[in-house]
């Protein structure tokens, strides 16, 4: 028997300040994201921002159904429009943010859906995608690789 183990490393920020200039920017415009959630069912908005390799900004956000299992999340809006907009583009990275209706001030990480399919962008962009996550205030989560999230991920290859 040979034990096995995972480890998942990220960073903790204490605020905006520690990040540089573009990503600041970034987290920013995922904050502005949150404006275009629909999300009257949940009242939980969730704003997405990329930055593409080449520079370009993409922004997602949750969007809900009276068919509660046809929404979507913010995550998975943003690849949807990035994968259309810049096909075969790897994004650089990702910033994550909310608002319920209660505080705001702790990261909030990507359901298990949105880790499938960012692991599935990741392998299939080729480069590995840096996360951002904040609330409206608190600490700043950044994980170099989003991947780290779903450990032995099923992925296109099993198949
Ligand atoms: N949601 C996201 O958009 N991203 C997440 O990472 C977690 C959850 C959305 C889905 C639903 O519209 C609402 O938040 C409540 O679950």
């Amino acid at each position: 028997m040979h034990p096995k183990e995972f480890h998942t490393r990220f960073l903790l920020l204490d605020s905006p300040e520690e990040l540089s200039g573009a990503d600041a920017a970034l987290l920013a415009s995922a904050r502005q994201a949150i404006g275009m959630s629909y999300s009257p069912y949940s009242r939980f908005k969730v704003g997405a921002a990329a930055r593409m390799v080449s520079g370009a900004l993409v922004q997602g956000s949750n969007q809900e159904n009276a068919s509660y299992p046809a929404g979507i999340c913010a995550e998975r809006t943003l690849l949807s429009v990035a994968a259309t907009l810049y096909p075969g583009e790897p994004i650089d990275t990702l910033a994550i943010t909310y608002q319920g209706e209660g505080s705001s001030d702790v990261p909030i990480t990507p359901c298990g859906i949105c880790r499938q399919s960012l692991s599935e962008f990741q392998a299939r962009t080729g480069k590995p995608m840096r996360l951002i996550l904040r609330g409206a205030t608190g600490p700043i989560w950044v994980f170099e690789d989003a991947g780290a999230l779903l450990p032995l991920a099923f992925g296109a290859g099993d198949l």
